[in-house]
């Protein structure tokens, strides 16, 4: 039996315990960790400042390569002595790997409170009064929700930017990930919620949203199927277009971002939006995975290298200066070297602007772990540090031919790096820091010229100057033999 608690005594005044969140993985994790925020604070907690000084810790897991597990469990066992010495204190997992490896979990660390899936964080209330009289963690998953989870309250870090679900789980079958085994099947969210949504947060401030799911443009073909929307759409639009349209008329929003489209289902009345919207940003995030034909059959991804590449054309050609980052996985089972040359080749002709790189990471109860031919994991890391070589120039020669341009900036505080100076993104999601600045503060928007650039930022001067367009990506020299 855990007995609990009221606050804490300071000078005869009970004061409100404390949380802090620490989040592991994607921006799915993020939003939901902010959720939890939401929850707590409507339980009377406040945030505290770091792990030591809180009441409660809860860590927001991710589940996707092995060290994320690592990285928890390290957490974990450092906080162990700090939740012996005060009992009082509060330990929740909640979230992707809590999903797949609760029992785990509660083997490896029996004195946590509660552990909590990823279709459970509305409860999380009323675990915690449960786990107040349980002598082990009280552990709550459940496979999938039924319908699309009522929005919670969430307390977000800034004011300008807020992340917007628009569906939830995933219907696709990478031989790799094991998202749709922890998120369930995909539900897309009725456009009307979402607007109402972004409405609401416009009018408290927001002035840039990032669309959230794990497929955005299969959005809503849920809905049609179930007869929920009649057609899709009256313009003969998908409805994710139908949904950035939609958007594109809130008054007071800036800047639309969204991640992640899948390639197979990407259409050209979404480059169209991205040209003919001004509030959507001119930023794609498009993931290759492998640039081998036959690697990509093995991963259950349907398109094929020359598909990508020719969406990779078409977004260059429609949606002026754009800015195309990825997603590449090196060292899935049965990759040859000639497999991982076309990625090379294919990375090359797609002159990806960013890049994320990631070694294979084995994850049991995918279908990849059954497959011939896992390689070598010193092989992989060969493999993957000159892939990540080749995405470093392609990104230094990306932001280098910004150089000179005056481009828009919306600022996100102060850099992480170096206290003089702010951080913030151009349109293209580009991170560039400049001088301190009476308009450069969180949420200011303001004109720079870009001085310097590095492979992962650019250096500016704020100016009154006006805007030039982003600098795009000329057309490859030679197509790759795909
Ligand atoms: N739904 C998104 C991806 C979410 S996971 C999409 O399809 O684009 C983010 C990235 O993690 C993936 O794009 C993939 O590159 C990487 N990833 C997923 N599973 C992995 C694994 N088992 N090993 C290494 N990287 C993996
Ligand atoms: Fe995973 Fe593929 Fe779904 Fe993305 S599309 S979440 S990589 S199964
Ligand atoms: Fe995201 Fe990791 Fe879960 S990438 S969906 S938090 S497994």
């Amino acid at each position: 039996m855990r007995t609990r608690r009221s606050g804490r005594l300071f000078s005869g005044a009970v004061t409100a315990r404390t949380y802090f969140i620490r989040t592991y993985g994607c921006q799915m994790n993020e939003h939901d960790s902010e959720r939890a925020a939401g929850v707590l604070e409507t339980m009377g907690y406040r945030p505290a400042d770091d792990v030591e000084s809180a009441d409660l810790v809860l860590f927001n897991t991710c589940a996707i390569r092995e060290n994320a597990d690592q990285k928890l469990y390290g957490h974990l066992s450092q906080l162990k002595p700090l939740k012996l010495a005060d009992p009082d204190r509060q330990v929740v997992v909640g979230g992707c790997l809590a999903q797949k490896d609760q029992d785990v979990i509660a083997q490896k660390a029996p004195w946590i409170d509660v552990v909590y899936g990823t279709h459970n964080l509305g409860h999380l209330p009323a675990l915690l009064v449960q786990a107040d009289s349980a002598a082990l963690p009280v552990v709550e998953i459940v496979e999938q929700t039924e319908a699309f989870p009522s929005a919670l309250p969430a307390r977000r870090e800034v004011r300008h930017h807020a992340w917007v679900s628009i569906s939830i789980g995933c219907d696709n079958t990478c031989a790799f990930c094991i998202v749709p085994s922890l998120r369930g099947r995909e539900k897309s969210r009725r456009m009307g919620d979402i607007l109402a949504e972004v409405r609401g947060l416009v009018a408290d401030g927001v002035c840039e949203i990032t669309l959230l799911g794990q497929n955005v443009n299969s959005y809503g073909r849920d809905l049609v199927r179930s007869g929920d929307v009649a057609s899709p759409g009256a313009r003969n639009r998908t409805l994710f277009a139908e949904l950035l349209h939609a958007l594109g008329d809130v008054d007071g929003l800036e800047r639309i971002r969204f991640t992640s489209p899948h390639p197979k289902d990407f259409t050209s009345d979404v480059f169209t939006a991205m040209r003919d919207i001004p509030s959507v940003c001119e930023h794609l995030h498009l993931p290759l995975q492998s640039g081998s034909n036959d690697v990509l059959r093995r991963m259950q991804r349907s398109y094929r290298a020359r598909r990508f590449l020719d969406l990779v054309e078409e977004a260059r050609a429609t949606i002026a200066g754009v800015a195309i980052s990825t997603d590449i996985i090196v060292g899935f089972p049965g990759e040859t070297e000639d497999d991982f040359e076309q990625t090379l080749e294919v990375t090359r002709s797609a002159a990806f602007d960013s890049a994320f790189t990631f070694e294979y990471s084995r994850r049991p109860g995918t279908t990849a772990v059954d497959l011939d031919g896992h390689l070598d994991p010193a092989v992989v890391n060969v493999r993957y540090r000159r892939l990540a070589q080749l995405t470093r120039e392609l990104a230094g020669a990306s932001n280098a031919r910004q150089v000179g341009t005056v481009q828009q900036l919306l600022i996100e505080g102060p850099s992480k790096t170096d206290a003089q100076r702010f951080s913030g993104r151009t349109r293209t999601n580009r991170l560039v820091h400049v001088e301190q600045h009476p308009a450069a503060h969180a949420g200011g928007v303001v004109h720079a010229t870009l001085d310097e650039a590095a492979s992962f930022y650019l250096l500016g001067t704020v100016t009154d100057a006006p805007l030039d367009a982003p600098v795009g990506t000329p057309p490859p020299r030679t197509r790759a033999a795909v």
